[in-house]
């Protein structure tokens, strides 16, 4: 099977290539990928010069290239700006990347007629749930930042284009991925690698949002299983079923780099923020034959040993851009951090 894989030098695209070409032999993938700030070549140098790996620099907002790269069997779309806060500061690059390019993979697919559209998709388009109560992939859509409408609208026009055209698209919504290569703005690898260089770790508001985990691996079998056995015109929601309020992970993390909780530091909250998500994967289970099989506690503990062991990668990715937007997120107004004393 040949694949268009876009946005693979990020972190679930990278984990997604790695998996794929070790579990499927016959699986080719050309990988699409505008290297922005959190795409990084080095996330998969050790598929470098791989046989049925092939690396394109290209954006999926540019229709040329994503024009010529099209014919393949299917197209597996990762490409997005994905975190939440800095879609605070550049809303319109959301709409570009997510809604745009979606947009101009789907005209490419179309074209070509391509077999299968994998669109890698987020549970945040759901919005927020109360303390009880689960999405389905039946619940209405209500995103609460730029960045999840952006995703909403991305699904919308996916879903769009197979009425209108019969692109055979499919959608997967996962719940909060972890794992290894995480640009460290997200809050998992934030944590871990604050903690390592015995820096504040910022706790939003008073630390009980709930998130729902999924290793990056169990999020690529998911979408492999989507791809392969996945129904026209549906979505799959892909969930970890691992609920934690933020401060239990955040106190997890620290004990497992083994710094003390001094270094929990509460500091202004995001504004918009989703109070919990939690996925109901039912139909992923019964359709699919999917679930996911790391255990929260093992997949971090890996995680932090992960870090641990790849410092020049931190150090490089933790340079440069990365210190600028550091600063204007979590400098000035959100500075006034005080100890965490719950
Ligand atoms: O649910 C899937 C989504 O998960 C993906 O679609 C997004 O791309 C991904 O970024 C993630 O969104 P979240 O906003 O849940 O992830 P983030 O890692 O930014 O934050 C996780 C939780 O931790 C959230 O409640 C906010 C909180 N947080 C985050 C940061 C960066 C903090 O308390 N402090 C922080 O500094």
């Amino acid at each position: 099977m040949k694949l268009l894989v876009t946005g693979g030098c990020g972190f679930i695209g990278s984990n997604f290539i790695r998996w794929a070409l070790q579990a499927h032999p016959d699986v080719s993938v050309t990988n699409l990928d505008a290297l922005t700030y959190a795409g990084n070549l080095e996330n998969l140098k050790d598929v470098e010069g791989h046989a049925r790996h092939r690396f394109v620099k290209g954006s999926v907002t540019d229709a040329a290239p994503v024009d010529g790269l099209a014919g393949v069997d299917a197209i597996v779309n990762f490409a997005a700006e994905s975190h939440v806060d800095r879609s605070l500061y550049a809303p319109v690059d959301f709409a570009r990347a997510n809604v745009e390019g979606t947009l101009v993979l789907l005209e490419a697919a179309r074209k070509h007629k391509v077999g299968r559209f994998l669109q890698v998709s987020t549970d945040e388009v759901y919005g927020s749930l109360p303390p009880e109560g689960v999405f389905t992939e039946s619940t209405p859509l209500r995103p609460s930042s730029a960045y999840s409408a952006s995703k909403a609208g991305a699904d919308l026009l996916a879903l769009a284009y197979h009425v209108t055209h019969g692109v055979p698209v499919v959608i997967t919504r996962s719940s909060n991925n972890y794992g290894p290569y995480q640009y460290p703005e997200k809050f998992v690898p934030l944590f871990i690698t604050n903690a390592l260089e015995d820096k504040p770790c910022p706790v939003y508001g008073d630390g009980l949002q709930v998130r729902d985990w999924l290793h990056v691996v169990d999020n690529s079998r998911g979408i492999w299983a989507a791809l392969e056995k996945g129904k026209a015109a549906e979505v799959y929601n892909i969930g970890g079923g691992n609920e934690r309020p933020n401060l239990e992970v955040a106190r997890a993390i620290l004990k497992l780099v083994g710094k003390p909780e001094s270094l929990l530091q509460t500091v202004k909250d995001r504004p918009g923020h989703d109070r919990r998500y939690a996925l109901d994967a039912r139909k992923a289970r019964e359709e699919l034959g999917w679930a996911p099989e790391v255990k929260f506690e093992d997949g971090l503990r890996e995680t932090v040993a992960w870090y641990r062991a790849n410092g020049e990668w931190v150090r490089r990715v933790k340079s440069g851009e990365y210190q600028k937007y550091y600063e204007k997120h979590y400098g000035g107004d959100r500075s006034t951090v005080q100890p965490f004393n719950r």
